[in-house]
């Protein structure tokens, strides 16, 4: 969705963040959130998820309610405050480690295999290509043989009328945003073929809100058969 060139401004005010994302998202974000956390804890009970530029924790705490232990990594300091002002989502649930830490340092941080799933929303598009490259690298080293990457973000419309449809919309906010804040996001390109290139296997890409969304599952190669997992 175009809208989402905004996430920027929002970042730079993280109590306004959730607010803000749940009126970008036209009220549907949770139900994304709900549905990385659905897929990340899917094989396993007390499933390990690293929850991957976690902002304000909605892909965490989901994850966290069904009983996953859960990683959290923000670089944004003020987004991870608010994430860590928000209860655990019950009782039962283990809390939430939350961690300040760039993408590029996983590598150093967790050793390989720390992980069952990796899932990201929203975050692939506040990145470079290369960061993007790097970080979907690692997260394969990082994760189990055959354990689940998540991705959930804003990508180019395929059917042509609409890529320029969606062109013409973003690109005034684009601008906009930028001038306000020295930075922009992007929308994701390629994110299957580039997922295959990292080396992940069972790539499924769904796509959603007028083909300018997507949440892409995918796994680490090396657990083929694993029983009962659903692709
Ligand atoms: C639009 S917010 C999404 C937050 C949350 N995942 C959600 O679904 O609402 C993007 C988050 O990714 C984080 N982020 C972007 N690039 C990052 C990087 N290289 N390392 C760590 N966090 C990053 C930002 O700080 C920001 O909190």
């Amino acid at each position: 969705m175009a809208s989402f060139v905004w996430m920027r401004l929002l970042e730079s005010t993280a109590e306004r963040y959730d607010r803000g994302i749940e009126l970008l998202s036209r009220g549907r974000i949770g139900s994304v959130h709900r549905r990385l956390a659905e897929l990340a804890t899917a094989d396993a009970v007390g499933a390990r998820v690293l929850d991957l530029g976690c902002g304000t924790g909605g892909v965490a705490l989901a994850c966290a309610a069904r009983g996953a232990r859960v990683v959290g990594i923000d670089a944004n300091a003020a987004m991870l405050e608010v994430a860590r002002a928000k209860p655990t989502p019950d009782a039962a649930a283990a809390p939430v480690a939350w961690l300040e830490l760039d993408a590029m340092e996983l590598e150093d941080r967790f050793p390989p295999a720390s992980f069952d799933a990796v899932a990201s929303c929203l975050a692939f598009s506040d990145m470079a290509e290369d960061t993007q490259a790097y970080v979907l690298e690692v997260a394969r080293t990082r994760l189990v043989a055959g354990g689940r990457l998540l991705i959930a973000d804003e990508v180019v419309p395929e059917p042509a009328p609409r890529r320029v449809l969606h062109a013409l919309r973003r690109w005034p906010l684009a601008l906009l945003t930028y001038l306000l804040t020295q930075t922009t996001t992007r929308p994701v390109r390629a994110l299957p073929a580039r997922i295959r290139e990292a080396g992940f296997v069972e790539v499924v890409e769904e796509r959603l809100w007028g083909d300018a969304f997507c949440i892409v599952r995918a796994r680490a190669p090396g657990g083929e058969g694993r029983a009962g997992a659903a692709p």
